[in-house]
């Protein structure tokens, strides 16, 4: 796998899949400018080592239709406010394209829609480690028609997670909570397999609930699944005793998805004590995920964690050992 060192960029096109999916308020504007920030790195290498840049990325799920409130217009002038815009743009270094999803091709990858991308481009560069479990045409498609490589975010979040899967500080404690329960359910078993506890939140806990009476259900380690003892949008009381322990005895943290529906600040309470529990364990912790980190930057609790990451999805695929396509599409499995 390729990264950023392996080329020269002087007066070359560069197509460059970041990830500007960040949490949007009800007028559609970002409430969150994390995924926004972590992305300038990259796109300030390549400017400075005499690129063109093409930023792709995608924004919410508009199902293949333009969708107005998904438009990247504001995303783009936060980011370009990020870079220096007036520089960027005097010279005519870098362009944004609209939100790929509104292209039905994009989730389905398409190949002729990669291919017509890729002609945008020399070379392409995929940043967005948190959507390389998406198996689209800007994310895996793309890197068989241009030469391609890692950005810096990309390695920096693969690096940080390689550590919980390949020699894991123990006892490595996986906290799971958050939407999309149904996906997250196969992910939390394959991680039981690797972690010492993984504590769930009140969603994914009914999901997990219901998998155990399914007769096909194939949780090795069952003891090591946390569920909640209390509560409903939040965890309660009893539940937070005990997974507060379980914090206070780890050695690894890995945490994506908050505990309760935090956009309301009374079902907020849960997430943000365990937060702080980790904030004053000296475990390596890692939060992941626009949601969650979009929580702990708005509570400013998120200092004291070891790292962030943008990644919610991919890092819990990547932690369960799923083959990612946005990762195999650029040989890191090997050929
Ligand atoms: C994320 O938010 O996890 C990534 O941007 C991927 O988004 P998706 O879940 O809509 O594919």
């Amino acid at each position: 796998m390729k990264r950023l060192q392996d080329f020269s960029f002087q007066d070359k096109r560069v197509l460059l899949r970041c990830d500007l999916n960040v949490p949007l308020d009800e007028k559609g504007n970002s409430t969150d400018d994390f995924r926004i920030t972590e992305a300038v790195p990259t796109i300030a290498y390549l400017l400075s080592h005499g690129a063109k840049v093409i930023l792709m990325s995608h924004l919410g799920d508009p199902g293949g239709k333009r969708v107005e409130s998904l438009a990247l217009g504001k995303v783009q002038e936060k980011l370009f406010a990020y870079l220096d815009y007036s520089q960027a743009k005097a010279k005519g270094k870098i362009l944004l394209l609209e939100n790929l999803r509104f292209h039905k091709e994009e989730e389905e990858n398409g190949k002729k829609f990669a291919k017509a991308l890729s002609k945008l481009g020399d070379i392409y560069i995929n940043d967005a480690f948190s959507v390389s479990h998406r198996n689209h045409a800007s994310v895996a498609g793309i890197a068989e028609f241009l030469p391609s490589a890692i950005g810096l975010l990309f390695e920096k979040e693969l690096a940080c997670l390689e550590r919980f899967r390949s020699n894991p500080q123990r006892p490595f404690l996986a906290i799971v909570g958050g939407k999309k329960a149904e996906n997250k359910l196969s992910f939390v078993k394959a991680i039981s397999e690797i972690a010492d506890s993984v504590l769930l939140g009140n969603l994914l806990s009914q999901e997990y609930a219901s998998s155990l009476t399914n007769p096909f259900s194939s949780f090795k380690n069952p003891l090591k699944v946390v569920l909640p003892l209390d509560g409903g949008f939040d965890i309660g009381p009893k539940t937070l005793t005990l997974f507060t322990r379980h914090v206070q005895e780890a050695k690894s943290i890995f945490w994506t998805g908050p505990l309760g529906q935090v956009e309301k600040e009374e079902y907020a309470k849960g997430s943000l004590a365990i937060a702080k529990a980790i904030g004053k364990s000296k475990a390596f912790s890692v939060a992941g995920g626009g949601d969650l980190v979009g929580f702990l930057r708005s509570h400013h609790v998120e200092d004291k964690f070891s790292y962030l990451s943008t990644a919610g999805g991919a890092a819990l695929a990547f932690l369960a050992g799923e083959k990612l396509p946005g990762l195999e599409a650029l040989g890191y499995y090997g050929n």
